[in-house]
């Protein structure tokens, strides 16, 4: 039988490894970069389950409710419930492996987090990623040892094999010496967010160069709701990226103000008394755009971290506070922060079903660069969760399937490769964030989708791809005329939910861009 081919060692491919090899089925992880520097390193303010360590009566349903809500009822609730239900156990599943997440006197304690009344965030200081990652690293290693993970880093995805609607395994390219190989076995993708669509401007790494998905893409797997992307509401630019502020400072107390008239008006406290600071992040940048940008006038938005206690910063935030410190050459507490939304997070991706099937036979699909869970807007600490439970479901499902697996006879020819580096990606990136701001409308995305077209002819296949990749952006915008979540058209102020309240579906279809709107929560029938 063959092994099963993961896509990426970020969360969701080596909880997808870790979770077949506690099975004894073995797989091959297949990396650009190793672990140790895939974009979940960089996940901050923590992962969410209802564990209720702060005693305030919370659960799993108040979990999926709140992800539902945020998520503005785009999410399937099915397998919201199945994320959140699980979220517990995985939580003491990342304990008992020896992830140094926060406790007092032996127990776990949570943090409040965007779009949540309950704290339900666990957290290692800002940098839950690195000790996520560190534990589970650790963990693959005991099964690369025992042979059950095979590792290969520095390797990149060239294309997938597809004969009669089915996958049949990979075509690898051995980053150190260039030589081109197929692997067959079925494949779980695992290869995060489409930041190098957007390079300078994304909180994540652009060596997630988007390359992979676009290949997929040009090979006829579908996408869904590619139109949400996250604004995170505390970004500051710096050089090459946009840093993240994490919304574990607004979790602990921090405030977002502009000053009006002489004074710090703390406008989100002031429109949403409820959570104010802390409602969910298309809200937050929402809002922070508009008093930005209110009256003409350019306003600059603070977050106001002075009143956060000593105890706080050395038990919660510190190393948050030597970033600010290192990066910005000021001391958030003593001076407020100079903060902006940028991109964060990609709600949209390759679409599976809550089996985490996608519509090719024995390819599955979990992480940034699945479209599950999140609808359209994500609540914090859910992306780490998401990854870590999709990757264990796609695991599941692909252990389930793997006697169907047929791999045929080795495809002849290996696939060209093309240069990994993207020509015009600058000039790409400025069209898309011509159309997909914060705010969209129609007149602005169809010129993008023209200045798209205008760009200098594609040199190679992996621009064609990408190309293509981000047209399908652009169109899924274009499609969905309302306003929900992280996608505002001020062209289609209301939400439509009679219309609208659907998946939007992209795919290649006879060398066409088709879009279409789907059910929430359809299975994907790929026999
Ligand atoms: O702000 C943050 O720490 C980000 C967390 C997340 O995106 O889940």
């Amino acid at each position: 039988m063959e092994q099963i081919k993961i896509i990426g060692a970020g969360l969701a491919g080596l909880s997808a490894a870790i979770h077949l090899a506690e099975k004894g089925i073995s797989s091959t992880l297949i990396s650009f970069q190793p672990s140790e520097r895939a974009q979940s390193v960089m996940a901050e303010g923590g992962i969410n389950g209802a564990m209720d360590a702060m005693g305030e009566n919370d659960s799993p349903a108040e979990h999926a409710a709140d992800t539902l809500h945020a998520g503005c009822d785009l999410a399937d609730p099915e397998a919201v419930k199945n994320l959140t239900d699980h979220a517990p156990e995985l939580l003491e599943w990342l304990v008992r492996l020896g992830t140094p997440l926060h406790r007092k006197d032996g127990r776990l304690i949570q943090r409040n987090f965007g779009g949540q009344k309950k704290k339900r965030t666990a957290y290692a200081q800002s940098s839950t990623g690195k000790v996520l990652m560190t534990a589970l690293i650790d963990e693959c290693r005991k099964y690369e040892v025992s042979g059950l993970i095979h590792r290969l880093s520095h390797h990149e995805f060239v294309s997938l094999s597809v004969r009669d609607g089915s996958c049949r395994g990979v075509w690898i390219r051995d980053d150190h010496n260039g030589v081109i190989f197929f692997l067959p076995g079925p494949v779980i993708f695992a290869s995060g967010g489409l930041n190098g669509f957007f390079p300078g401007m994304t909180t994540g790494t652009t060596a997630n160069t988007g390359n992979a998905a676009a290949a997929l893409f040009a090979q006829g797997v579908a996408f869904a709701n590619l139109e949400f992307i996250q604004y995170h509401p505390t970004t500051v630019q710096i050089p090459e990226k946009r840093m993240l502020i994490s919304e574990a400072a607004r979790g602990e107390g921090g405030r977002l103000f502009v000053e009006r008239n002489g004074s710090p008006w703390y406008f989100m406290e002031e429109k949403y008394p409820e959570l104010g600071n802390l409602m969910p992040r298309d809200v937050v940048s929402r809002e922070m755009y508009y008093v930005m940008h209110d009256d003409s006038t350019e306003r600059q938005v603070y977050l106001d971290l002075r009143g956060l206690s000593k105890q706080t910063w050395k038990e919660k935030l510190a190393d948050l506070r030597e970033e600010i410190r290192y990066y910005l050459a000021l001391d958030p507490a003593k001076e407020p922060v100079p903060v902006s939304p940028g991109i964060h997070y990609f709600m949209g991706g390759i679409f599976v079903d809550k089996f985490h099937h996608t519509n090719i036979g024995g390819l599955y699909a979990a992480g940034e660069c699945a479209c599950q869970y999140h609808g359209a807007n994500r609540l914090g600490g859910n992306s780490t969760l998401g990854a870590i439970f999709g990757g264990k479901t796609a695991a599941e499902t692909a252990a389930a399937e793997m006697s169907d697996f047929q791999s045929g006879e080795t495809p002849d020819n290996a696939p060209v490769w093309s240069e990994n580096v993207p020509l015009y990606a600058k000039q790409l990136r400025d069209v898309l964030l011509s159309g997909l701001g914060i705010l969209r409308n129609e007149t602005d995305l169809k010129k993008a989708a023209e200045q798209l077209d205008s760009l200098p002819m594609p040199q190679n296949q992996m621009e064609i791809n990408r190309r293509l990749l981000a047209k399908a952006m652009l169109l899924s915008a274009l499609e969905r005329r309302e306003s929900r979540g992280a996608h505002t058209r001020t062209d289609y102020p209301d939400r439509d939910d009679e219309h609208f309240r659907n998946t939007s579906i992209v795919q290649m279809q006879n060398g066409e861009i088709v879009h279409h709107f789907a059910a929430i929560g359809k299975e994907v029938n790929n026999d």
